[in-house]
């Protein structure tokens, strides 16, 4: 199973969303390999400072390496892909070998037409999925953002509160409220792909 991160908005919650996602999705006895295709390989970084049991770190920062990085899949892998914002020749890549599509995003002025544009790059008929990241839930922003979504059809698929340890990053260890919310999407992620 292929699992894209992606957006085209830079500093969404993609590399916290990748990474937590394969914590995840690592107890689960599955080998799960991180492919990161971001060149700044942040999600490298952090699992070099934090490794975790049963996720093993590709780095795949051009074409040519994301093909060979999505090559060693097979039926009883995972395979998590954080993408860079900018790189669009990436994200079609990550895109159009993708089982499912996870698109993080904040809630805020300029993130519903960059959401909008990656939901729309998503080839027909591969699940996606929206993850709030860093949201405050009790905002009235927050509120109208996900009843907006909810009218329009939007798939939510997770919320992960604005909490400083997740901030924290490769500086801490996975903090326990991103794994539940990590959780949650990632039952939402294998139920879409098995409908497939
Ligand atoms: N739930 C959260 N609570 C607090 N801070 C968060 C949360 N999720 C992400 N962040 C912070 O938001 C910033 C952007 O997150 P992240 O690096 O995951 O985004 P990105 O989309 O991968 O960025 P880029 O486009 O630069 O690759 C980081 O500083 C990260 O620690
Ligand atoms: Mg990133």
């Amino acid at each position: 199973m292929r699992v894209a991160v992606v957006s085209v908005k830079g500093g969404v919650g993609k590399t916290t969303t990748a990474v937590y996602l394969a914590a995840v999705a690592a107890r689960g006895r599955r080998a799960v390999t991180l492919v990161d295709a971001d060149p700044q390989g942040s999600a490298a970084v952090w699992l070099e400072s934090w490794p975790i049991d049963n996720i093993e770190v590709f780095e795949a920062p051009s074409e040519r390496l994301l093909r060979k990085a999505l090559a060693q899949d097979d039926e009883h892998s995972v395979l998590i892909i954080d993408t860079p914002p900018a790189s669009e020749r990436l994200i079609s890549a990550s895109l159009a070998q993708a089982d499912v599509v996870v698109v993080p995003t904040r809630i805020g002025g300029v993130e519903g037409p960059r959401l909008t544009s990656t939901l729309e790059m998503v080839p027909d008929g591969i699940p996606a999925g929206i993850v709030v990241s860093s949201a405050r839930t009790w905002t009235r922003d927050f509120r109208e953002a996900v009843d907006a979504w909810a009218a329009e059809s939007v798939p939510v698929w997770g919320v992960v509160p604005e909490r400083v340890g997740i901030a924290a990053g490769p500086d801490a260890d996975l903090h326990i409220d991103g794994l539940d919310a990590a959780a949650d999407v990632w039952q939402r992620v294998t139920r879409a792909a098995r409908r497939r």
